[in-house]
């Protein structure tokens, strides 16, 4: 096997939440690497090249820190996608892969039209040799589609006298398996990196790159089918472990159990490990049920209908704790929310994120604003746009409110703090785990508060002790 050349210059297609925080670490670890990530979008990229790094378009912890070292040196984001293609030698596409919403597949396929365009981009304006790397969650055997595109561009661009090689590719899959809130942190310090492929010397030129800062044996080599396989697997298991806890959750209500103990009794047996136990309100986030529904389909393409029917379950399942957890906070405030006050804290699908795709909290309102209630919603990072958009409605603005009220409506407001959220209202539901919900003064909240006031803890994190002392009623996630 020939030893690869070095990669000098990536360039990034996509500079969403994975491209942009994954192609900066790999900046910031590889100095000598020139790094230019490219999207369609031009806000989102005057979002990555604002001179203030609090305004990056993706939140992360750690993330402005890296960008500020390495933007402008080895790290550049621009909208000018062809000639990045053109000048690179290693091309990630870290396009959206999000399901199909119409036509064949509709509800459960992924929709591969972001893939293809950028395939057929780096067809088109490529140079010479290019290694072309999958970083989007793929559809098993998706490389298949990629090389299709590239074969048809293959040699073109060669001069006449032969002397400068045609375009040529290797095509590689690197699935990403960082988790939002956790990007900069899970990049930097990866359980493992996998590189599926064909091509020994493509593989070893993107192992190269990541050698710069993971352990070799942490770098897993597969076939590329493995490899898209894998990516897809690791999420359905995870998935499928909230789930499972997520029913013993509402089991443990029914019987007067408590999920938390439970949670740390098999925990503690290594075969089932600790981590990914922690009951909630389901779920969310851009990418698990979007993968187990794709993998769901891609069973029942292959006629393996009881395989299907299997992963199916462990998504209902979670829409079924989303809408169960609505019901229960309408059942218990006397069996009506019609013109009462809510307050919701937390909308992120988790904390540490401003990303709200697929977010328990939507599903959730939702319910809620069927029902009649009047919403006053706190996050500290998703700002009242993202809301509206999220829930289909308008933000009602304070001064109507009490006529919506009677109008039995539902609406909505944004709060610019938990207290704010609680003033006269009947019920506090936490929906994401935020640090400060744990810490929150109990006793001021309750003060503002309708009584006889609930809290709702689909997270299980405030203070229990502090939220009864206060005269609160509580509800807690798995607690019989
Ligand atoms: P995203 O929507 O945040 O970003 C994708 C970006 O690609 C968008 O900004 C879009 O404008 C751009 N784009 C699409 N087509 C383009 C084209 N032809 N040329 C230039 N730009 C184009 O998506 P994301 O969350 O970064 O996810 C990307 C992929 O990574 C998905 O397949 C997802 O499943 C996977 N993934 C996501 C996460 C996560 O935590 N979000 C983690 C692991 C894997
Ligand atoms: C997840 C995976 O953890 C990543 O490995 C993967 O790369 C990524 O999906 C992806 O492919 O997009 P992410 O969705 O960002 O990452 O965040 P997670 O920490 O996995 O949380 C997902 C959802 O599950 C959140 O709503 C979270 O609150 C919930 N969750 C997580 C629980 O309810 N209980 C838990 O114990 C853990």
């Amino acid at each position: 096997m020939s030893h690869p050349s070095p990669v000098r210059t990536i360039c990034c297609i996509g500079a969403g939440y994975v491209g942009g925080p994954t192609m900066a670490v790999i900046a910031d670890r590889c100095p000598e690497i020139q790094v230019t990530v490219v999207d369609l979008n031009a806000e989102r990229i005057a979002a990555w090249n604002d001179p203030d790094l609090s305004r990056l378009p993706v939140y992360e912890p750690g993330l402005d820190a890296v960008v500020g070292r390495c933007r402008g040196r080895n790290l550049h984001f621009s909208t000018a996608v062809e000639p990045a293609i053109a000048a690179a030698d290693l091309v990630f596409l870290s396009v959206n892969t999000p399901t199909k919403t119409k036509g064949v597949g509709a509800g459960q396929a992924s929709d591969l039209r972001w893939i293809e365009a950028s395939a057929r981009q780096v067809a088109a304006c490529s140079q010479g040799h290019t290694i072309v790397v999958e970083k989007s969650t793929l559809p098993v055997r998706t490389a298949e589609t990629v090389q299709a595109i590239l074969t048809a561009a293959q040699g073109e661009g060669a001069p006449g006298d032969g002397s400068t090689p045609g375009k040529s590719f290797s095509v590689l899959s690197n699935p990403e398996f960082l988790a939002e809130g956790t990007a900069i942190a899970d990049l930097e310090n990866p359980d493992r990196v996998l590189i599926g492929g064909e091509d020994p010397v493509a593989i070893e030129a993107l192992a190269d790159i990541y050698a710069h800062w993971v352990a070799p044996e942490q770098i897993l080599r597969t076939n590329l089918w493995s490899s898209e396989l894998s990516k897809l697997t690791a999420n359905a298991f995870l998935a499928q472990r909230i789930s499972s806890i997520n029913s013993i959750a509402a089991f443990c209500e029914a019987t007067g159990a408590d999920v938390q103990e439970v949670a740390r009794a098999i925990g503690t047996d290594s075969r089932i490990g600790p981590k990914f136990l922690k009951a909630g309100p389901g779920f969310g986030g851009s990418c698990f049920q979007k993968d187990i529904l794709n993998l769901v389909y891609l069973c029942g393409h292959y006629g393996l209908h009881e395989v299907a029917a299997y992963w199916q379950s462990v998504v209902d399942l979670n829409s079924w704790q989303q809408h169960r957890i609505a019901r229960l906070v309408v059942r218990r405030l006397f069996g009506t929310v019609t013109g009462k006050r809510l307050a919701v804290l937390g909308f992120a699908f988790k904390a540490d994120t401003n990303d709200t795709r697929e977010a328990p909290a939507i599903r959730i309102c939702r319910d809620l604003l069927e029902e009649g209630a009047q919403l006053a919603i706190y996050d500290p990072k998703v700002c009242a746009a993202q809301i509206a958009r999220d829930l289909g409605q308008a933000e009602l603005p304070a001064e109507a409110s009490e006529r919506q009220a009677l109008s039995g409506e539902g609406s909505w407001r944004a709060a610019s703090s938990a207290f704010e959220a609680g003033a006269a209202a009947d019920a506090a539901l936490i929906l994401t785990e935020w640090g400060e919900f744990a810490q929150l003064d109990w006793q001021a909240l309750a003060a503002g508060m309708r009584q006889p006031a609930w809290v709702f803890d689909a997270r299980a994190v405030a203070d229990a002790a502090a939220v009864r002392a206060a005269g609160l009623q509580l509800w807690r996630v798995g607690e019989g």
